[in-house]
């Protein structure tokens, strides 16, 4: 799009030439081959058995049921501690998210028995972190050697926060993949992306120089990076520009067979004098951060549906595996 006028930090020079694998049109760029083999090098990382549940303010006194990986969880604070352990009341099965606590003790909704922070027979909590931003969960996962905390790309010290959660119709591959192409940005999210360019990929990430549209005419460039710290994560930094060290997290926690979560963490920081003013307003200004974060994921979700679909009917034999993955500049 021309004729949009940027504003911010002055940006270095891009290279005089880009390789050949970033030049030509977006869609030759977005070359499946090599989305494909960033997906395999971020699906071979430890997870460390952690699985993102929500945000951590979305957890307080009052019980509330998640299922993560095909378990019933639920999850609560014990006295501002974050636990997680079954939903099922080790009596007689009652869900104990529909139970209260009291004296930071889980109390089930059928007979009472109440549940303190260690096991009772075949009932025990699972390990969980809450890391100011996001709770986490671990458990026990095939392949996995437990790590004694979520593995967590780097953060600003100081930051505005806004976390979204929305489910989704597929794996979590499919909402990692779709962050890996960056090269749908302009022509899937135009309200948002007014110019976006891969102009390298260093230390296998992908280093993007990027115009948010503030309004038609009005736009932020910025350079962002994104990397994936596990298998179920996707990092966008903010690397040069206004703004820089700011992250956004996508993590993709799956439910069930088919079902995902996609939480993201979006941790705004800037050095501008302003940002600690902006900081006490972050009542106000969250709500507009969330608007465009759920905004891009109905999008987005609706891509990762899309593959995860394409997925199911190639596996199924529906679809010959040949038809897709042309990006030759011939056609
Ligand atoms: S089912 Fe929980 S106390 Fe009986
Ligand atoms: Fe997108």
């Amino acid at each position: 799009m021309t004729g949009i006028r940027t504003f911010g930090r002055q940006l270095s020079d891009l290279p005089s030439q880009l390789p050949p694998e970033l030049r030509g049109p977006d869609w030759v760029q977005a070359n499946p081959v090599l989305i494909q083999k960033h997906l395999d090098r971020a699906l071979a990382l430890s997870t460390g058995g952690w699985f993102a549940i929500d945000a951590s303010a979305a957890i307080t006194g009052a019980p509330r049921p998640y299922l993560i990986a095909g378990r019933e969880l639920v999850v609560w604070r014990a006295e501002g501690a974050l636990r997680v352990a079954p939903d099922a009341c080790p009596h007689m099965g009652a869900r104990l998210s529909d139970g209260s606590v009291k004296a930071g003790r889980l109390v089930c909704p059928w007979h009472g028995l109440e549940l303190a922070d260690g096991k009772h027979g075949a009932w025990c909590p699972f390990e969980s972190h809450d890391d100011g931003v996001l709770a986490w969960v671990r458990l026990p996962e095939e392949g996995q050697d437990p790590t004694a905390r979520p593995i967590l790309s780097e953060r600003p010290e100081v930051f505005l926060d806004s976390i979204m959660r929305m489910e989704a119709r597929c794996e979590p591959r499919d909402v990692i993949a779709n962050r890996l192409d960056p090269w749908h940005g302009v022509h899937y999210h135009p309200h948002t992306f007014k110019r976006l360019r891969v102009i390298g990929i260093r230390d296998d990430r992908l280093v993007v120089r990027v115009v948010y549209g503030i309004s038609d005419r009005l736009g932020i460039e910025v350079d962002a990076t994104f990397h994936c710290p596990d298998p179920r994560t996707i990092t966008m930094t903010i690397v040069d520009g206004e703004g820089t060290g700011s992250v956004v997290e996508t993590h993709a926690t799956p439910l069930g067979a088919g079902r995902t979560a996609i939480i993201e963490a979006t941790l705004a920081t800037s050095e501008r004098t302003g940002f600690r003013r902006a900081l006490k307003a972050a009542g106000l200004i969250r709500p507009f951060i969330l608007k465009a974060q759920r905004r891009l994921w109905v999008e987005d979700a609706a891509y990762a549906e899309r593959t995860y679909e394409l997925r199911q009917s190639v596996n199924r034999g529906n679809l010959p595996q040949d038809s897709l993955g042309d990006s030759s500049p011939r056609s």
